[in-house]
């Protein structure tokens, strides 16, 4: 029955990791995943969640199942960061949120939720985008759309590319928005263009799905959700994924959430019944131990304030290596101007790297990328930070 199935391509991203692994030379850098790493290399358990774990330990009494939907106290924490913890949507009942497998989990529970329940046939996903979008809206047999976002000659948004692009989009369609810190771009919207974006989707009657994976690593957590809340405030739809894997350095505890906003409260709970419909048939209900970090985080003051000073260290860390690495391209003779890096927001940095390029980075010096160009800038230390440049500058 197996013999005709051929290979499937490896992932453009997690194949990597496999591929860094297997590299025995010493002085390899991995700088493919979206994973922080502190200024001696490693990716710890940030202090505030180890804390809340000790605390979750003592007091679990079950293993019984969580809901379909997952804690509830977590969905409602999840909506206060998210939408700001006073926005009278809270208390409206408009909202409703489902805890999911990580920010990819959420993303299918959408695409799914889209396929099953509303005549969408077309999301337009920004080029480039992160890999996945494609790839979870392509599984539900959506059509894909592209828009403009990039300006390779700037380095900075394609605004008047987007909005042309956008323009073509019909009532009706989804169209997916990164909340903050554009994977792989680094290039966000500036809070007039989010205004204006709010303006034109509304008008329209797109249905606006916000990918928020990286919500504290741009600005600020109140700051990063600004072109969300500027939507929600005039979109009576619109849906939510969002993740803490990389803002509580949960990766493998897989936490995510998929939040939807509805006209009123009446159809934002009869519509939460088709999500949770959903999720029965793709994996019944979520793990219990990342959402109840989570949770026992953001319900402590104490807690919380302690995750967001971590939280802010790991920004202005990144930031830090963002403002070196310029200045060491420029020190190492590199003739183009890198000072764009600095732009960038949240983890990634859009080098402007060939495929070929990033391919002889990895072939001559062990140093990995995705082959977008896209470099992890928060996988950058003051041990690899020379030897990447300089790397860097040989394969320019
Ligand atoms: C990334 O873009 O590196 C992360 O979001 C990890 C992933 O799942 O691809």
């Amino acid at each position: 029955l197996f013999d005709k199935i051929t290979a499937a391509p490896g992932d453009p991203i997690l194949g990597l990791g496999e591929a860094f692994k297997a590299d025995p030379r010493s002085e390899k850098v991995n700088l493919g995943i979206g994973v922080y790493k502190d200024a001696n290399g490693r990716s710890p358990v940030l202090p505030s969640v180890k804390a809340a774990e000790a605390r979750i330990l003592a007091d679990e009494d079950s293993k019984n199942y969580l809901g379909i939907d997952g804690l509830a106290a977590y969905n409602l924490a999840t909506q206060k960061l998210l939408f700001g913890a006073d926005n009278p949507l809270i208390a409206s009942g408009r909202l409703q949120t489902a805890q999911s497998l990580g920010g990819s989990g959420a993303l299918r529970i959408a695409a799914e939720f889209v396929k099953r329940q509303t005549a969408a046939q077309n999301v337009w996903i920004s080029a480039p985008s992160w890999p996945n979008h494609n790839a979870i809206f392509q599984a539900v047999d959506m059509n894909i759309c592209d828009y403009r976002y990039y300006d390779k000659t700037t380095h900075g948004l394609d605004w008047d590319g987007m909005l042309e692009d956008l323009a073509q989009a019909r009532a009706g369609d989804v169209v997916l928005l990164h909340g903050c810190c554009h994977n792989p771009t680094g290039i966000d919207p500036t809070p007039e263009q989010w205004r204006q974006l709010a303006q034109m989707s509304a008008e329209k009657g797109w249905l606006p799905l916000f990918d928020v994976a990286y919500q504290g690593f741009g600005n600020g957590l109140e700051e990063d959700a600004y072109g969300l809340r500027v939507f929600a405030e005039n979109h009576a739809e619109l849906l939510v994924a969002s993740s803490y894997s990389k803002n509580f350095g949960l990766y493998n505890e897989r936490v995510g959430a998929f939040t939807l906003l509805a006209a009123d409260a009446g159809t934002a709970q009869r519509v939460f019944t088709q999500i949770k419909a959903i999720i029965r048939t793709l994996y019944s209900n979520p793990a219990a131990h990342g959402s109840a970090i989570v949770a026992a985080i953001l319900q402590d003051d104490a807690l919380k304030a302690q995750w967001q000073g971590e939280l802010d260290e790991m920004r202005e860390r990144i930031k830090a290596m963002r403002r070196q690495m310029a200045d060491l391209l420029k020190e190492y003779g590199a003739k183009q101007d890198f000072e764009f890096i600095v732009q960038q927001n949240g983890m990634f940095s859009f080098s402007g790297l060939s495929p070929e390029q990033v391919d002889r980075l990895k072939d001559e010096f062990a140093v990995y990328a995705v082959r977008s160009g896209r470099i992890n800038v928060a996988g950058i230390t003051a041990d690899n930070i020379r030897y990447l440049c300089e790397s860097i500058v040989k394969v320019l």
